[in-house]
């Protein structure tokens, strides 16, 4: 995700530094070069050789060093940088870096760099709150510094309130964002994903083997590229991507429901979830009792939602589906594809090794309104979500 990216990770002194080692941790781990600056308070928390053993590199900690300086000093560090991270971000680090203050290394280096500032605060509650706080806040968000938002808990001086600094996999997912051309920013895009389950009665169901890991695969690479998502999934086991409007649903009908409730303001609807085509006619108010050598549920159609979203297309919509088929892939696609009113159709033999349900791989062709076709190699299902977001971004781009 961050081969071939630099990033200066800026630690400034409190409790969250910990956080920072983790959040090193995994930057190193997607790819990046790291090179840290930690501020003097900073290395009260934490030494400067954890940060020195995970990364790989010196860490900076002297403005004037002339060993450093000679090697790589704070111009060329905030040269290199494709992005700064500071995390945890103090009141003080934030407060200087809006006052246009430089009096050390890391805030020397910050107002040296070009590249984009992503500040992940720590602090307590009240100091948060605090309207010289939120002004300089919102200062810096007007000139375009970024921030991981701190959440809500018990803070380390004892109050309870928001100041902790956000968890460092969720910094990871705003760095990554951050490195990420914008090319759906003000776009709504929706994706449905997972499995739909029919009850039969209290406790069993009808499903499928849908893990909802490409659609949540979808609608986080659509946030990394700026867009609003709206996520609205079946029951898995994955957690809900960060920065989306997660929405869970259990039923075809219930999705149904929530899918038209706000289908009218998306500008892209991707349906990836494997909606169960039947449910039973009856669910028991009590479970079924063991009679007999066989039983018959008798199943009824549930509605296509798909189908109803394509009818209802309003112009400038996009709208793309999935087809799952073990047989006759692209002939079965591509009459979805026509008889949904669709513009792209996503289209995966579940039946092949690496492809469809559960894991972590797809093989797809992605069919068009207009009769092309391109065939994709196996891929991860992130990558397969990229390619998809391309073509729509190349569809919204044509249709201007
Ligand atoms: O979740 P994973 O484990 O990662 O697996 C991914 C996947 C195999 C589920 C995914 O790649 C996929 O193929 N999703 C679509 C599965 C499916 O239901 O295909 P279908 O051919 O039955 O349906 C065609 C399209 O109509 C789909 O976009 C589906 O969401 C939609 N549909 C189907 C039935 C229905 N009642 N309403 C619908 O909207």
């Amino acid at each position: 995700m961050l081969k071939g990216k630099t990033i200066v990770l800026g630690v400034s002194g409190g409790i969250a530094a910990y956080k920072a080692v983790e959040l090193l941790r995994l930057l190193v781990k997607g790819g990046a070069e790291v090179h840290v600056v930690m501020t003097k308070g900073a290395t009260e928390f934490v030494t400067p050789l954890t940060f020195q053993t995970l990364s790989g590199n010196p860490v900076h900690t002297e403005l004037f060093n002339l060993i450093t300086e000679q090697e790589i000093g704070h111009i060329s560090l905030a040269d290199r940088a494709d992005l700064f991270i500071i995390a945890p971000a103090t009141a003080n680090v934030i407060g200087k870096i809006a006052g246009g203050i430089a009096d050390d290394l890391l805030t020397t280096t910050v107002m040296a760099t070009k590249a984009p500032v992503l500040l992940a605060p720590a602090m307590n509650v009240n100091m948060y709150e605090n309207p010289l706080y939120r002004e300089n806040e919102e200062k810096l968000r007007r000139h375009g510094y970024l921030f991981a938002e701190p959440v809500s808990g018990f803070l380390a001086c004892g109050w309870e309130g928001k100041g902790k600094m956000q968890e460092p996999a969720l910094v990871m997912e705003a760095a990554v964002a951050a490195l990420t051309v914008q090319d759906l920013a003000g776009v709504t895009v929706m994706v449905t994903a997972g499995p739909t389950r029919e009850e039969v009665d209290p406790v069993r169901f009808v499903s499928n083997h849908s893990s909802g890991k490409m659609g949540y695969a979808l609608a986080r690479a659509a946030w990394r590229r700026g867009a609003k998502v709206v996520l609205v999934s079946g029951p898995t086991a994955l957690p809900p991507p960060f920065g989306v409007k997660f929405v869970a649903v259990e039923s075809a009908r219930e999705m149904r429901d929530r899918v038209l409730e706000s289908s009218g303001e998306c500008d892209v609807i991707i349906k990836a979830a494997a909606v169960a085509d039947y449910r039973p006619r009856e669910r028991a108010g009590d479970k079924l009792k063991k009679v007999g050598d066989e039983m018959v549920v008798t199943l009824v159609k549930n509605p296509d939602i798909l189908r109803e979203l394509g009818a209802a297309k309003r112009p400038g919509q996009l709208l793309v589906g999935f087809a799952a088929e073990t047989v006759d892939l692209e002939k079965n696609a591509t009459v979805k594809l026509r008889e949904k009113n669709l513009d792209m159709i996503v289209a995966n033999d579940v039946s092949a090794p690496g492809a469809g349900f559960g894991v972590d791989t797809n093989i797809v062709r992605l069919l068009y309104r207009d009769g092309t076709k391109e065939e994709l190699p196996l891929l991860a299902k992130e990558e397969v979500a990229s390619a998809i977001l391309d073509r729509i971004v190349a569809l919204r781009a044509g249709s201007d």
